[in-house]
């Protein structure tokens, strides 16, 4: 049987696209704090603000491509089954043809329902106020933001304790839920960490860290679980 692979990304995968990452700049997103564009109180204060900021990124979206990382995964999904875990909301991994990903927080190219989480359309340009869904209430990105419950993550957790490899990359591991899930995976399980700047992680499992860019360093590791199968 092949061992089944699990994939868990972050914003590091797309930062060789040209989309940068959180943490990178001193905790500012595009110039904005992240309490301000990626919380329910930010929304509430000042919802033109935040809209903005989303519509911004939908059009950014649309200037980049997927880099060498995403382009392995779908090498990868060729020789063994593969599902991807991602924190992102783009849609890199999808235009690269990674075929299972499942989205932690969200997603840009979709908004929903500001009263009801699960009235939610595909969306690509820019929203504005006054954009309503079918129950009447103001449509807002289809993003978790701080503080809000992350549905997907018990989704992610099953997926995750099937994982016979698990590979870790550019991801800071410090948004939790997301940053627990290597909890659920069996203690056997190969775990690889691919970061330039990866800590250690507390975990029992065999770890290899990668010190390396997603753009290279996932290449290398994929050509060689290959080659290994
Ligand atoms: P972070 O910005 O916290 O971490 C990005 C990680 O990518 C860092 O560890 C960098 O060292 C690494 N990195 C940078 N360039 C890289 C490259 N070329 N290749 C590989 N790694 C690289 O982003 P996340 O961990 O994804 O939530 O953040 C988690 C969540 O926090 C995000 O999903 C977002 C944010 O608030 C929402 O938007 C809801």
């Amino acid at each position: 049987m092949k061992p089944n692979i699990v994939i868990l990304t972050g914003a590091g995968i797309s930062q060789e696209s040209g989309i940068p990452t959180f943490r990178d700049s001193n905790g500012l997103w595009e110039n904005h704090d992240i309490m301000e564009v990626a919380s329910p109180e930010g929304w509430e204060r000042n919802p033109e603000l935040v809209l903005k900021f989303y519509n911004l990124r939908r059009k950014q979206l649309k200037d980049v491509q997927p880099n060498e990382a995403h382009k392995a995964i779908t090498k990868l999904q060729e020789h063994f089954p593969v599902q991807v875990i991602t924190q992102n909301v783009d849609d890199l991994h999808e235009r690269a043809g990674n075929k299972n990903v499942l989205h932690l927080h969200g997603e840009l190219y979709k908004v929903r329902s500001e009263k009801n989480p699960d009235l939610i359309y595909e969306w690509h340009d820019d929203l504005h106020i006054g954009d309503l869904a079918e129950d009447g209430a103001q449509l807002r990105p289809h993003i978790v933001w701080f503080g809000e419950p992350v549905p997907m993550i018990t989704k992610a957790a099953e997926l995750t304790a099937n994982a016979d490899i698990f590979i870790i990359v550019g991801t800071s591991m410090l948004v939790y839920p997301a940053a627990g899930l290597v909890g659920y995976l069996r203690s056997d399980v190969q775990v690889y960490y691919i970061d330039p700047n990866a800590k250690e992680i507390n975990i029992p499992n065999p770890l290899t860290v990668i010190r390396e860019k997603a753009g290279t360093g996932l290449p290398r590791l994929v050509d060689k679980l290959i080659e290994q199968a």
